[in-house]
């Protein structure tokens, strides 16, 4: 029988990992399929034993499991310790354990763009994706600033991931924000603002008078490929990267974590882009 893998959250709404993940086992020849597997929280644990008892492979995790999960888990990896968020569930030496592959996928944007260490990084949001941001910024030696329209959220994220360290933390309407803003060579959005089919679909996280030109921006938001923010960004002679390169990129590491092969990134790229185009042109 062909190994089950899939998706687990609540709501799940319109995800691109089954297209992009099912492109990469077919492209190996593996007798493999990939699911969306809609998960309300009180069917969680039913999922984890599935996964004990073979009947599901192994998983990705998005909201809001991502942290729950890890109760019920053998262990996780250091990196999804650090980030205090679970994104793939796979067999280890007999384990099932848990691995953040956000940070890496986040990392390997930023070395593709060839983003210097040394630029100063504003980061938008305070949630869970704002953590593996900051624990990935953090590495790569940025100095930073987080910005978010709730501030506590941003300090809770910032003593989670860098504790000990003072937490450089902004909020949105603050007035000093778009000056701050101008200094940092590289933004980043890890919000849902700009979103389509989220709360604010049609506006961006950061207030007038914050992009100029020679920034990055960097959107984690893939749907649409061009958000407010980008658009802004790129009004203002900026650069701009979206966020479907660190979807793939996520997915493809946890491709490698389940099947130990290495991921086609290049068919699971083009599979996702497909699928977004196609969307984009029925709207
Ligand atoms: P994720 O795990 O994807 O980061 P999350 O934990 O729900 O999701 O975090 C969502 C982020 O989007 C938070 O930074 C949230 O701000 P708050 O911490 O103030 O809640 C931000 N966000 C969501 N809706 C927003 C809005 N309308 N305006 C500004 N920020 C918003």
């Amino acid at each position: 029988m062909a190994d089950l893998y899939g998706v687990i959250g609540y709501p799940l709404g319109h995800t691109l990992s089954p297209v992009f993940q099912q492109a990469a086992f077919d492209a190996l020849g593996l007798d493999a399929s990939y699911q969306a597997l809609p998960t309300p929280p009180e069917g969680l644990a039913a999922r984890i034993e599935a996964v004990r008892e073979g009947r599901l492979a192994g998983l990705n995790v998005t909201i809001p499991h991502k942290t729950r999960i890890v109760e019920l888990l053998d262990g996780t990896r250091p990196t999804a310790a650090a980030a205090g968020a679970v994104n793939t569930v796979f067999w280890g030496d007999g384990k099932l354990l848990g691995e953040n592959t956000d940070v890496p996928a986040f990392r390997q944007v930023l070395d593709a763009a060839a983003i210097p260490a040394h630029e100063r990084a504003l980061l938008i949001g305070g949630g869970g994706a704002a953590r593996a941001a900051l624990y990935a910024l953090l590495q790569r030696g940025h100095e930073v600033t987080m910005a978010n329209r709730t501030p506590a959220n941003a300090v809770a994220a910032w003593e989670a991931v860098a504790p000990g360290e003072w937490p450089q933390v902004l909020a949105l309407d603050a007035p000093d924000l778009p000056a701050t803003a101008r200094t940092c060579g590289l933004i980043v959005n890890t919000t849902s603002v700009g979103m389509a089919g989220g709360p604010e679909p049609t506006s961006s996280p950061l207030p007038e008078g914050c992009l100029t030109a020679g920034q990055t921006v960097f959107d984690i938001v893939y749907r649409p490929a061009v958000t407010p923010l980008l658009a802004a960004a790129l009004v203002a002679g900026g650069r701009c990267i979206g966020g479907l390169e660190m979807l793939v990129f996520q997915g493809a590491l946890s491709f490698e974590l389940w099947t130990g092969r290495k991921a086609p990134l290049d068919v699971m790229l083009r599979a996702a882009r497909d699928e977004l185009e196609a969307g984009e042109r029925s709207r």
